[in-house]
């Protein structure tokens, strides 16, 4: 019997390589020889009789004639099939792995190093003209999308995309490929996940940001190159080294997203290897710390350059960005800015975008708010725009301005360039018509003072009166003229929530003028509401805990509200909240979450009920956000106190009083927890909340309220009684199937019959 093995712990790539070598080898039966990983599993489960797949242990090494090899030459990964590699018999061997010390040799060797093997086979069946159902175009399909990271690893060849184009082709299903690529992470993934996470040490090292992250478990954990992966591109690193101690060895596991460090060569002077971008290493003589220490030798002497590799320094706006824009930005608002641009020149009015868009596109993190503006009306443009697009448009005659509302819900603003003249300190701007120049002095930061013109012969031409490009580059925020922030004290807190995104400081002159402008009466003449909106501004951005830090440097904090003070614990707690978030936003996708009202939880935490109610009402929360943040506080509190009470509470305990509870304050919770309770505590009420929101919130019941009248019940008030206690029961893991929950139904109806 000729037989195809692959790799034990069978991923996509190996099983959809059994699939397609049955294809060329018609008579031969495909087995697996050990364990499948666990969305393979789930794949096999939907498609359950579409392959004829044998565990090894229904197969008789003596009744082999021919061993086909895919996906692996490796002896030590084909499980007991390794008896069969010493020659006896013929091998074929299709894989892509590089070549390895202890390499089983064969007498058909097609190796290639293509981002899959599925890729090698598929040319071998192409020559052949063999066609291909589109259920194994699909499971080919997520071979290829597995291996390549979705064709995105540098290990990608244009062998692996053509292979996509023609399984495309073939019938395979994309809907069905993106879910089964979406790995659900185990409870135990998870829990090092958040470790790796709040463990995490940047190093700077020649200018690059290396991160490296540890943990300590205390058994066999497999599977876990996808937290590295998840970490990298949820943080956007540059370069991640995540050191795992379990079951007497350390595991190393790297990933490298720039050319400065190639993390297989690094690590094969650890003793591992792998690929430029991600590579591994198992290291058995070493402790956990002595790995860190020999890892950061081996970076500080392989990242220091010589001179000769210094990069000459390159230019990076030009200063017409029509090609960043074309590169940057979405087709669909491209083709916005062009047909603004065309309306310009058929009004006769210079047309250009303004501020944040053309900073973040510069920065290269392109946000989509259309600020427009142009010089003559903008009101009669957004008339003719609304009408182009068949949209519609509201106007503001006090200052100029439209909105204008595309059919899809878009919506763009556009004002007409004009000066503002302040009467008073901290007042609302009285406005008069100009041109783009005066429009751009009246703006705050030079940085925000840039534009981008849109007439079509001047397209792309950047409008860079103020020096707003080199101060991108430098990372300065610069004020533009001496009274802009008594002109409009706001301006001060936008200025530290931009340092607080990272790359920008303070200049040394915006720093004085801070310093000077910020008395007591600047701020008594701010209205309450403007004060309130920057601070939900500054909780939602970027690293809120650092903004409150200048705050208080800064000696502003106190004008927000007397009572605020930034002490350590504060900022423990938001270093928490931040980790928390973040672990979040990899276990449980796509939430809607009030991220301000996690960190003002946060920020009022060492409050009385009392203080935090008169913060919220000095400060002219709406009612509504004063109730929901004081109702929240409250619960967070009880909910520890309950939490750390009922150390081992059943899922359904735990699912009945965490229901309802609104994710901001569980995650609050999370993080306060974390930073203030003893590390088992913590550790414990965690478990239960990622449990909660994991597993049990998606519990569902199978039996509806048709199968309760079947049984003959009467409709009524029992009908929730009935389904509480069968949920409660299947929260418990006593119900599997729907004849259980219907049997368990049953019963409870019986008991209240019977007066039990
Ligand atoms: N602006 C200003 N003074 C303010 C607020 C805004 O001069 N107090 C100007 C800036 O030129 C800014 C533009 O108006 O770029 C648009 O403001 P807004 O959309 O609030 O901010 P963005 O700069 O887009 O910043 P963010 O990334 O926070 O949205």
């Amino acid at each position: 019997m000729e037989i195809i093995v692959t790799h034990t712990n069978t991923d996509f790539d190996a099983l959809a390589s059994l699939i397609l070598a049955a294809k060329l080898y018609p008579d031969a039966q495909l087995v697996l020889p050990g364990s499948c990983e666990q969305n393979v599993r789930n794949f096999l489960a939907e498609y359950p009789h579409s392959f004829n797949l044998k565990k090894s242990k229904h197969i008789k090494l003596e009744t082999v004639t021919k061993l086909i090899l895919v996906d692996t030459r490796q002896s030590s990964r084909i499980g007991k099939f390794e008896t069969l590699a010493d020659g006896q018999i013929p091998i074929y061997i299709y894989d892509h792995h590089p070549v390895q010390e202890g390499d089983i040799k064969g007498e058909l060797m097609e190796i290639k190093e293509l981002g899959a093997t599925v890729s090698i086979i598929l040319e071998k069946i192409k020559e052949q003209n063999i066609t291909i159902s589109p259920i194994e175009a699909t499971i080919a399909a997520l071979g290829i999308y597995e291996d390549t990271g979705s064709l995105t690893f540098s290990t990608t060849t244009t062998a692996d995309i053509s292979a996509i184009e023609y399984l495309i082709s073939c019938g395979a299903n994309l809907p069905v490929i993106a879910r089964l690529l979406e790995k659900e992470l185990t409870v135990d993934q998870l829990f090092i996940l958040n470790d790796l996470i709040s463990s995490q040490k940047v190093y700077q090292i020649d200018q690059t940001n290396i991160v490296i992250a540890k943990v300590v478990i205390d058994k066999y954990v497999g599977d876990l190159a996808v937290l590295a992966h998840k970490i990298m591109n949820m943080e956007s690193l540059e370069v991640l080294f995540c050191i795992i101690g379990m079951a007497g060895r350390v595991q190393l596991i790297a990933r490298s997203h720039t050319n400065k460090v190639d993390v297989a060569e690094i690590l094969s002077l650890i003793g591992g290897g792998g690929h430029k971008t991600a590579a591994s290493a198992t290291i058995r003589e070493l402790s956990l710390e002595a790995v860190e220490q020999k890892l950061l030798e081996i970076l500080h002497l392989k990242l220091i350059p010589t001179k000769e590799t210094t990069p000459p320094p390159i230019q990076l706006y030009p200063h017409n960005i029509k090609h960043l824009m074309g590169k940057n930005l979405p087709q669909p608002i491209q083709d916005i800015l062009k047909l603004l641009g065309e309306i310009g020149d058929g009004l006769k009015m210079n047309v250009y975008v303004v501020g944040g868009i053309v900073r973040d596109l510069l920065l290269g993190k392109p946000t989509f708010d259309l600020d427009i503006v142009v010089e003559g009306n903008g009101i009669e443009f957004a008339r003719e725009l609304s009408q182009r697009i068949a949209g519609s448009y509201k106007s503001h005659e006090r200052f100029k301005t439209a909105t204008v509302v595309f059919p899809d819900g878009l919506k763009i603003d556009i004002a007409t360039a004009r000066k503002e003249v302040y009467d008073h300190p901290a007042a609302l701007p009285r406005v008069t018509t100009g041109g783009i120049y005066d429009d751009i002095l009246r703006r705050d930061f030079t940085i925000n003072a840039l534009a981008i013109q849109l007439n079509p012969t001047y397209f792309g031409n950047l409008i860079d009166f103020v020096g707003g490009e080199k101060d991108l580059k430098e990372g300065l925020i610069e004020i533009l003229h001496d009274k802009s922030f008594i002109d409009d004290p706001t301006r001060i807190f936008r200025a530290i929530r931009f340092t607080s995104r990272g790359n920008f400081k303070l200049s040394d002159n915006t720093k004085n003028l801070i310093i000077k402008s910020a008395t007591k009466d600047l701020f008594l003449q701010l209205a309450k509401q403007r004060l309130r909106n920057e601070l939900i501004l500054i909780l939602n951005d970027d690293n809120p805990d650092s903004a409150f830090l200048q705050l208080q440097e800064l000696n502003i904090l106190k004008y927000i509200h007397p009572l605020l003070q930034i002490g350590e614990n504060q900022s423990l707690l938001f270093k928490k909240i931040t980790h928390t978030l973040f672990y979040l936003e990899l276990i449980i996708e796509h939430k809607p979450i009030d991220k301000w009202l996690i960190y003002l939880l946060g920020l009022i935490d060492g409050l009385s009920k009392e203080e935090a109610s008169e913060f919220m009402h000095h400060l002219k929360f709406t009612k509504l956000q004063q109730k929901t943040v004081i109702t929240d506080k409250e619960e967070s509190q009880l909910l520890i106190d309950y939490l750390k009470r009922y150390r081992d509470p059943s899922p359904a305990a735990i699912y009945n009083r965490l229901t309802g509870i609104p994710l901001e304050v569980l995650v609050f919770i999370m993080a306060k927890v974390d930073a203030f309770e003893n590390k088992e505590i913590a550790s414990c009420i965690k478990k239960q909340i990622v449990f909660f929101l994991t597993e049990l919130s998606k519990v569902k019941l199978s039996i509806s309220g048709d199968d309760l009248k079947k049984l003959g019940i009467e409709p009524g008030p029992v009908y929730k009684e009935i389904f509480d206690k069968v949920l409660s029961a299947k929260l418990n893991g006593k119900l599997k199937t729907k004849e259980d929950e219907l049997e368990h139904a049953k019963c409870h109806v019986e008991q209240i019959t019977h007066g039990i």
